[in-house]
C-alpha cells in the first residue's frame, strides 16, 4: 500500500454500530471514510449518503474503488470471518469488531489470513481507551494492587422485554444476536467479551481454566440470559464472572444505568473497583493519591459511564490507522481478540461440558483457518 496521511475505511455492515464508527472515522485524523458496503442496498445508501462516500451491495467492488485500504467490519458474528478473509485476500487491512467471531475458529480464521496475506489487524476493544481504563491501568502498572490476586465481574441487566426487538440500540439486531450459529451466544461473547479484553490488557493475567454454568431462562432463544463462571489464571489467581440479561430490576444501559454492574480487582497491594464507579485503595502512594485510603477519582456519571462511544473509537481506530501507516502492530492487535475468544470458548465448553475447560496455551496454533466459505 502507498504511505500516505490518512487510511481509507470501506465499512462493511451498515447497521447500528456502523454509524458510531463512521463518526470515530471522521473524528480520527489518520483515517478516512471511503466507502460504505451493506448487503441490503438501501442501508449501505444511508450510511454513505450522511458522509458522502460512494456504495455498494458487493464488497468486491469496494476492494477495487479507489482510496480503499482497509475494511472496518460491523455485520453480525458469524460473517466476519469470511468477510475479513476476503478482505486480507484482496490486500486490504482488516478491523473487525468484536467479538473477533462466532467461535474461536472464526478467530483463528481471521488472524491466519491476515497473516497470510501480510496486512494488519485489529478488534474493535474500543473499551480499553475509556479514560477509567487509562487510570486503571497506569495505577496497575505502578504497582497499586500488587500481584492480582482476584477479580470480579457482575453485570445484571433487564433486557427480557425488549431483547427480541429490532430497534434495541445496544442488542441491534435479534434475527441473528438470538441465534447461537450467528451469534456464538448471548451476553457473555457479545458484551462480557470487552471486559474480559480489559481485564486482561490490565493485569497481564493469563486465564488457564474455566468452570461455567448457563442457561437460557426468559428469552425464548437458544443463547444464554444467565452465566456463571470461575476463572482461574496461570499465576494461579482466580477471578468470577457473573452476567444476566434477564434479571428483574436490572439496569438499563440505555438509561445510563449502571448501578448493577460491579467490577474490581484486587491484589496483595490494593483494590481498583471499575465499576459502578472507579475508586481504588493501595498499601502504596501511587500517582500522589496517598497510602491506606480509598479515592474516588472522577464521580462524574458521564466518566463513569460504559466506554464504548465514539471517543474511545475514535481513539482506537487513530491508533489502528497510524499503526497501518507507519508499519506496525496496532495496539489491540488481533492476537488480543483471539486471546479473549479462547477464554469465551472455554467457558461455553465448560457449559455444555458441565467440567472444568482449559483454556489451553497454544491456541494460537490450534485454532487453523477453516476452508474458503461464502457468506
Ligand atoms: N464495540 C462495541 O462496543 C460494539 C457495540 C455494538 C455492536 N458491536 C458489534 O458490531 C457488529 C454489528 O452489530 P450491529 O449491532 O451494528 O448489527 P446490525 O444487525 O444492526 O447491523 C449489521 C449490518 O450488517 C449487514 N450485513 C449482513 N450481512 C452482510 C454482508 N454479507 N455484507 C455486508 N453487510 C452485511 C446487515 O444488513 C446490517 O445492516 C457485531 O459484531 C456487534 O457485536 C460492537
Amino acid at each position: 500500500m502507498k504511505k500516505r496521511q490518512q487510511l481509507g475505511f470501506a465499512v462493511v455492515g451498515c447497521g447500528a454500530i456502523a454509524y458510531s464508527n463512521a463518526e470515530a472515522i471522521r473524528r480520527a485524523d489518520s483515517a478516512r471514510l471511503a466507502y460504505a458496503v451493506d448487503i441490503d442496498r438501501q442501508a449501505a445508501a444511508r450510511l454513505a449518503g450522511k458522509y458522502s462516500v460512494p456504495f455498494s451491495d458487493r464488497l468486491e467492488e469496494a476492494f477495487s474503488a479507489s482510496g480503499v485500504d482497509a475494511v472496518i467490519i460491523c455485520t453480525p458474528h458469524y460473517l466476519h470471518a469470511p468477510l475479513a478473509r476476503r478482505a486480507a485476500k484482496a490486500g486490504k487491512h482488516v478491523l473487525v469488531e468484536k467479538p473477533m467471531g462466532a467461535s474461536l475458529e472464526d478467530a483463528g480464521t481471521i488472524v491466519s489470513a491476515c497473516r497470510e496475506a501480510g496486512v494488519r489487524l485489529g478488534v474493535c476493544y474500543c473499551m480499553r481507551y475509556g479514560e477509567k481504563i487509562e487510570f486503571a491501568k497506569k495505577f496497575i502498572d505502578e504497582g497499586g494492587l500488587g500481584d492480582v490476586i482476584g477479580f470480579e465481574i457482575t453485570m445484571l441487566r433487564d433486557r427480557s422485554e425488549n431483547y427480541l426487538k429490532r430497534d434495541t440500540w445496544q442488542e441491534g439486531n435479534a434475527d441473528w444476536h438470538c441465534v447461537r450459529a450467528k451469534s456464538g451466544g448471548g451476553i457473555f461473547i457479545d458484551n462480557i467479551s470487552h471486559y474480559i479484553d480489559y481485564l486482561l490488557y490490565l493485569t497481564g493475567l493469563e486465564i488457564e481454566e474455566v468452570y461455567c454454568q448457563a442457561g437460557a431462562f426468559l428469552v425464548p432463544a437458544d443463547v444464554e440470559d444467565n452465566l456463571w463462571a470461575i476463572l482461574r489464571t496461570a499465576a494461579g489467581a482466580a477471578g468470577t464472572i457473573t452476567v444476566g440479561s434477564t434479571v428483574r430490576g436490572g439496569g438499563r444501559e440505555q438509561d445510563g444505568e449502571i448501578a448493577n454492574s460491579i467490577q474490581r480487582l484486587w491484589g496483595g497491594e490494593g483494590q481498583a473497583i471499575l465499576l459502578p464507579e472507579l475508586k481504588v485503595f493501595s498499601r502504596k502512594r501511587i500517582g500522589g493519591l496517598a497510602p491506606n485510603r480509598w479515592h474516588r477519582i472522577k464521580p462524574e456519571k458521564i466518566y463513569n459511564r460504559g466506554g464504548a462511544g465514539v471517543k474511545e473509537r475514535a481513539r482506537l481506530i487513530r491508533d489502528f490507522s497510524a499503526a497501518v501507516l507507519e508499519g506496525r502492530e496496532p495496539e489491540v492487535a488481533g492476537e488480543a481478540g483471539l486471546r479473549v475468544m479462547a477464554v469465551i470458548d472455554a467457558a461455553y465448553r465448560s457449559a455444555r461440558s458441565g467440567e472444568v475447560a482449559a483454556v489451553g496455551k497454544n491456541y494460537f496454533r490450534r485454532a487453523q483457518p477453516r476452508p474458503d466459505t461464502e457468506d
